[in-house]
This record gives structure tokens, C-alpha cells and sequence, in this order.
């Protein structure tokens, strides 16, 4: 395929003109030639830029075992509709993500219904287990429960997960710090258990020697302290990655107490300070990059007595990322490390580090031009959490390994193979 009338980001934050072919799946750029006529597999970008595909390394898409949630087939068109072009997809699933039997069913499931690459991250557990740790993304260490496997809180299964696996991602709340009769959900689940969760991280850490430590990512970073514990060590030479995510930058505590459950989400949303220092952190590269905890729950679950945790978010993953650019928060080139580079770096997924000479074909196209959230979202979770923030920038097409996979609110069906390939290992 040729995208013709190109206007591109390139991996430095500048733009440049022309026409972007596609050979094999990898890009070949030809700067100042606007291409050939429109045609079959041309795709005329007048008027809009082009981007290169999001790297997610934190989605929930709940198969196996709860697709009437999401599912793989539907998530991934969430994700391309968000410009997402490859996911990692987090293990708590039903049942829940831990031996390498799991991972090889889940990859089947994957690799039959996902239509951008993605990965998977395996669930830490307190048991040996089987997995290869080449074959994953990370091993998720819950240390407050969020799937049907125990959470790890104590000093002692803190340290052996940190000591079996090169790359831990983890869920930096200490479950033993939650009052779950308190209301709202973010004194059920204080910043004290945070704090508690980094202090048992940062010792274990420090109880291996240091050409052992596995390179760890902390996940949704929601609070000023885990900015700055994050500072400090990375400061101290940790090799320490840093996530937070879309919803703890534009909502504070306030907005998520008013929506009720529509907000809600582990970890809790906090207060404009937190904020502050979070996008503070994006915006300097204390933290690494935005992925979106797409986290989705029924409607009716969410609406009920008891309603689940969790914020869909996949789908206006790069429309929020541009209302940051526009915000002058991200600079074009933060948008690219942000966006992409930084976790396909952190997670060893080549090809990913913009639009480049020979960088794979993951590529979206967008206009400014206000996203309609009157209409149904592509989820299942059924809601726009972002209904009240104007988002000043649509996705038009979104390009995986050089296929179509989105346009204009369509999705192509495809025969035989899809475009998503696995990117790890
Ligand atoms: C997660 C989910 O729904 O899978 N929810 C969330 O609010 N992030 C699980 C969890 O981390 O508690
Ligand atoms: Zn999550």
C-alpha cells in the first residue's frame, strides 16, 4: 500500500511531505513526492497527519473467561478505533494467567481474533511455575487482588517474584493498608497503601545484588509519591519504568466522586496535586508512557449495588494524547516517546520508535475535528468516560503491518490471517 499526500511526524517532534510506502510491512519514505493517483491500495491522506501507531503495553480485552466484557475480537477494534496498533494484554483473566498451558491457550485466542500485535503478560504467583519468561511481556505482580489469584504483599513473595522474572510489571497498592467499608473508593483504597507497596518494592529491590534486579514497571502511577519515588530511583540508577494513564490526567478525586462508578478505578483517582506532579512527569520523562488500563465492565455491573472497578479507555487513547500536545504538556516529540518508543523499548518490541526508514507499517491518520461521543463506543463496557472532555481530534484510519484495519468507523473483515502479529518474543 502507498499513503499518498502524506504530512508526517518523524521520530525527532518535526513534519515532514510526501508519500509513504509500504513494502513487506515496513515503511519506505519519499519525502517531497506527494505519490501516484488515487487507486486500489492507495490511501489519500490530504488533510490529515499521520502518526505512528500506539504501543498500550496495559489493556484488559477479559478472554479467556469474560468476553461478554470485551473479548479479543472487539477490544482490538476498541484499540485500532483509539489508534492503538499493538497491545499487551494483562493476565487476569478467568482463570487467570499463570502457567505457560495458560499463556499458550490465550496466545491461540490472540493470534485467531486480534487485529493489531500484541503481547501478553503473565500473573506472578506464589507457586513455580512453567513459564519461559522470553515468551511474555512481564509477570504482573498484583499486590492487591485484581483477578481470581491472591495478591503478593509480604517482603518475602515480594522479593522472590522480583528474583524469578527479568521483568516484573506491578500493581503498587498494599491491599493490607484498603478499609473497603469506607466511602468514596478512594479512602476505601488510600494513598497509604501506595506509599506501604513502594516501601516492600524498594527494599526487595534492595535485598538482590544489583546484576540480578529485574527491570521493573510500575503501573498506573496515580500519585505525587510514586512521581517521586520514581524520580529518585531512577536517579539512583534503577532500572525502573514508570505508566500512568489517561484517566489519573485529566479527572481528579471531585469529577470521580460525581460519576459515581463511571470513575472508578484501582487505583483510585486522586487530588490536583497528584495530578499536577503526573503530568509533570509525562511532560519531563520521569514517566516513561501513557498506556490506557483499558478495564472494561458491563454496563449493568457498573450501574448495579456493587459496581466493579475499572475505565475503558483504549478507544480515545490518541485523541487524549493530542488534547496533551495541545495542552503543551507533551511536545510532538514527547508524543512519539510517550506514545510509542518508550514502552517498545522498555519491552524489547522492535520497530516501534516512530515513522522511520524501515520501521514496521503501524501507522494512523487523524484530523482536528471534534470525536462525537454521542454514539455508541465500539466497547463493550458500553460508556464514554471522557463524555464531558472535549477531544479536539478524530481518528480517521489506522494502519497495521501496512493493512487497513480502521476507517471512518469501519472495520474490514478479514479472510484467513490478520494483520496483528505477536511481538514477543
Ligand atoms: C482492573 C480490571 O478491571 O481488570 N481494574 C482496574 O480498576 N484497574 C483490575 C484491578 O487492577 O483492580
Ligand atoms: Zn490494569
Amino acid at each position: 500500500m502507498i499513503l499518498t499526500h502524506a504530512h508526517w511526524l518523524t521520530a525527532d517532534g518535526t513534519f515532514q511531505e510526501g508519500s509513504i510506502l509500504v513494502e513487506q510491512g515496513r515503511i519506505r519514505l519519499e519525502p517531497g513526492d506527494p505519490g501516484p493517483e488515487p487507486g486500489p491500495d492507495v490511501l489519500d491522506a490530504t488533510g490529515s497527519l499521520v502518526l505512528p501507531g500506539l504501543v498500550d503495553p496495559h489493556v484488559h480485552l477479559r478472554q479467556p473467561g469474560q468476553s461478554g466484557k470485551e473479548g479479543v475480537a472487539n477490544g482490538s477494534r476498541a484499540a485500532a478505533a483509539g489508534g492503538i496498533t499493538t497491545l499487551l494484554d494483562m493476565p487476569n483473566d478467568r482463570p487467570p494467567t499463570t502457567t505457560a498451558a495458560r499463556v499458550a491457550a490465550k496466545a491461540a485466542i490472540f493470534r485467531q481474533r486480534c487485529r493489531v500485535h500484541w503481547g501478553l503478560h503473565v500473573q506472578a504467583s506464589r507457586r513455580p511455575v512453567d513459564v519461559d519468561p522470553s515468551i511474555v511481556a512481564s509477570a504482573k505482580l498484583y499486590m492487591a487482588r485484581g483477578s481470581p489469584a491472591p495478591a503478593i504483599r509480604d517482603p518475602d513473595g515480594v522479593e522472590a517474584v522480583l528474583r524469578r522474572w527479568p521483568r516484573v510489571t506491578v500493581h503498587a497498592e498494599d491491599e493490607a493498608r484498603f478499609d473497603p467499608q469506607r466511602r468514596p473508593h478512594d479512602l476505601a483504597r488510600p494513598r497509604e497503601a501506595v506509599v506501604a507497596a513502594l516501601a516492600t518494592l524498594e527494599s526487595a529491590l534492595r535485598r538482590i545484588p544489583e546484576p540480578r534486579r529485574p527491570r521493573l514497571v510500575l503501573c498506573h502511577a496515580s500519585t505525587r509519591e510514586e512521581v517521586a519515588w520514581v524520580r529518585r530511583l531512577k536517579a539512583e540508577g534503577f532500572d525502573l519504568w514508570g505508566e500512568t494513564c489517561p484517566h489519573y490526567l485529566v479527572f481528579t478525586a471531585d469529577d470521580a466522586h460525581r460519576a459515581g462508578a463511571r470513575l472508578q478505578v484501582n487505583p483510585p483517582i486522586r487530588e490536583p496535586a497528584d495530578r499536577e506532579a503526573l503530568l509533570e512527569a509525562v511532560s519531563d520523562g520521569a514517566l516513561d508512557w501513557i498506556g490506557t488500563d483499558h478495564a472494561p465492565h458491563r454496563l449493568a455491573e457498573k450501574t448495579g449495588p456493587n459496581p466493579p472497578s475499572g475505565i475503558a479507555g483504549a478507544e480515545w487513547a490518541l485523541p487524549l494524547l493530542l488534547r496533551l500536545r495541545d495542552r503543551g504538556i507533551l511536545s510532538w516529540r514527547r508524543l512519539v516517546e510517550v506514545g510509542c518508543a518508550r514502552a517498545a523499548t522498555c519491552y524489547g518490541i522492535a520497530g516501534r520508535d516512530g515513522i522511520r526508514e524501515g520501521a514496521v507499517a503501524d501507522l494512523v491518520l487523524v484530523r482536528p475535528s471534534r470525536m462525537p461521543q454521542s454514539e455508541p463506543p465500539v466497547t463493550r463496557a458500553g460508556i464514554h468516560p471522557y463524555q464531558d472532555v472535549p477531544l479536539d481530534w478524530q481518528v480517521q484510519a489506522t494502519v497495521v503491518g501496512g493493512v487497513v484495519v480502521y476507517r471512518d468507523g469501519v472495520f474490514p473483515e478479514f479472510q484467513g490471517e490478520l494483520p496483528g502479529r505477536r511481538v514477543i518474543p
